[in-house]
């Protein structure tokens, strides 16, 4: 996508651009802003008093000028901004300049003071990334939006390093976007071939002979009833040099979810491409991760499939056999990214990683609990659930802590094997998480992206339009850079 965040040192009415953007803060133009407003003769005053703009957050006023047009943002309050905020408003920034289909703006360092230049800098940037971002390769005759933003008196390493984050977060937003039809199993894996040819990944691919040579009887179970094959996928970063520590990345990858035989009913069933939303985040996260070049080694797993209907599908009732030796009673089709998981986390394993990240879009039981904007998180290890949640809130991602609760584990006891894949529907989120642990060997954290992952409508997300938000590509960035 040709969105581009640079910086220059000079101040926005020095820097010639056809789109300059300043802002109102407790009602006051800015410095930048009052800069422009004398080079313009006081007309952004007047117009600003004229027209009685606020200047709330999120409001802007846009004004043809002998010097351009001047887009003036509103900030709200004079204080309490954190940098959540600051990103928000170069999302919303972002967004207005899109629409008006603007190819360049120069933009205002909001807060340069209050974070300094390398804070301030790259939370611009990167909500200006995320907002101007648009999925339109399926619409006749609309181009991708193309734009240049200048920060001024930016601080250009952290514009540069917000525009590799950015562009984790966009792949992982293309491949949740991308229609089921398109995006099956097989194609994820020659993306994540593609991008490993890109970026310079070790890339590992099994198909169906592997997978069941390998004994992952859990995920082949989901994964047969398709005649899309299915993509067992390993994207592997090395470090030059010794690695200080070895990293797993998990993501539940099902390109879509009918719920087989459990069939989901038609509205529940609509935005389950977005299924593969974990596989999207850890292979985003793969791409940034690459280029940061961090002394940790990091392993990223997703067992790609589809959960479809047909005479070779599993069923209710089956008992089948997870790498780690486990059997599982199937009790419904539909909670069938755990059964992946299950072997995907066992395969994990076997690497001995000092820790295992799983993402999921597991179940509407977190959606119900969190909403749509809030992961669950789920911690198997405390001191690893801190550390994660530290970089969500660090990355601007919001996740909240659930309990695994030992005392909910009896309900997920079975009559015939050792375990079965449903429990009972309350805390379902929690069953969920707590069958998952029993095949990481591992400290592990599992977070629940169901909400998150896909934003069903523009209104429903912080930064970008609706569809896939790549939620967990920031959180997983910064974690692992903590690692080293
Ligand atoms: N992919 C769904 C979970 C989901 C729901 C993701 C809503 C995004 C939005 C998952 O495979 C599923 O179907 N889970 C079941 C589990 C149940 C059968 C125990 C669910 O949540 O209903
Ligand atoms: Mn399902
Ligand atoms: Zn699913």
């Amino acid at each position: 996508m040709a969105i581009r965040v640079k910086t220059t040192r000079r101040k926005v009415f020095e820097h010639d651009a056809p789109l300059r953007v300043v802002a109102v803060l407790g009602g006051r133009l800015s410095e930048e802003g009052q800069w422009l407003n004398s080079e313009l003769d006081g007309l952004l005053e007047r117009v600003i008093k004229q027209t009685r703009f606020k200047g709330e957050f999120g409001d802007s006023l846009f004004i043809a000028t002998a010097l351009g047009q001047v887009l003036i943002f509103g900030l709200g309050k004079r204080r309490g901004h954190t940098l959540d905020d600051l990103r928000l408003a170069g999302a919303k920034v972002a967004e207005a300049v899109v629409e008006r289909g603007v190819r360049e703006a120069a933009v205002e360092n909001f807060f340069l003071k209050r974070f300094g230049k390398v804070e301030a800098t790259e939370a611009l940037a990167e909500g200006l990334y995320l907002g101007a971002y648009r999925f339109n390769r399926y619409k006749s005759g609309v181009p991708e939006p193309r734009a240049r933003f200048v920060i001024a008196q930016g601080f250009g390493p952290a514009a540069e390093r917000a525009g590799v984050v950015a562009g984790g977060v966009f792949l992982a937003r293309d491949l949740v976007n991308e229609p089921p039809n398109v995006l099956n199993p097989v194609e994820l894996a020659r993306r994540a071939e593609a991008l490993a040819r890109e970026v310079g990944l070790e890339v590992n691919v099994f198909g169906p002979e592997k997978i069941q040579d390998l004994g992952m009887g859990a995920y082949w179970a989901v994964a047969k009833g398709s005649d899309n094959e299915p993509r067992f996928i390993e994207l592997v970063y090395r470090p030059e040099g010794e690695p200080v520590r070895k990293l797993a990345l998990v993501g539940k990858g099902l390109t879509f979810d009918t719920g087989g035989y459990s069939l989901k009913p038609t509205p529940s069933m609509t935005t389950m491409k977005g299924d593969m939303g974990g596989a999207a985040a850890v292979i985003g996260a793969m791409k940034a991760i690459a280029a940061l070049k961090p002394p940790v080694e990091v392993r990223a797993y997703v067992a790609a499939a589809e959960n479809m209907i047909s005479g070779h599908a599993y069923r209710v009732d089956d008992v089948l056999k997870a790498m780690n030796g486990k059997t599982i009673e199937v009790l419904n089709t539909d909670a069938e990214g755990r059964l992946t998981l299950a072997d995907a986390l066992a395969y994990a394993s076997q690497a001995e990683p000092d820790a295992i990240v799983e993402l999921s879009t597991l179940t509407g039981s977190c959606v119900v609990a969190l909403g749509r904007q809030i992961a669950g998180l789920f911690a198997a290890d405390e001191a690893l659930g801190r550390a994660v949640q530290r970089a969500a809130e660090a990355a601007g991602e919001k996740v909240w802590p659930m309990p695994m609760e030992p005392a909910y584990k009896h309900l997920l006891k079975s009559e015939i094997a050792d375990i079965k894949n449903v429990g009972t529907r309350e805390g379902g989120a929690i069953q969920a998480a707590l069958f998952l642990a029993e095949f990481a060997d591992a400290p592990f954290v599992h977070l629940d992206i169901a909400g998150p992952a896909f934003a069903p409508s523009d209104e429903d997300r912080p930064y970008g339009p609706g569809g896939g938000t790549g939620f967990g590509v920031r959180t997983l960035v910064r974690w692992v850079l903590d690692q080293a």
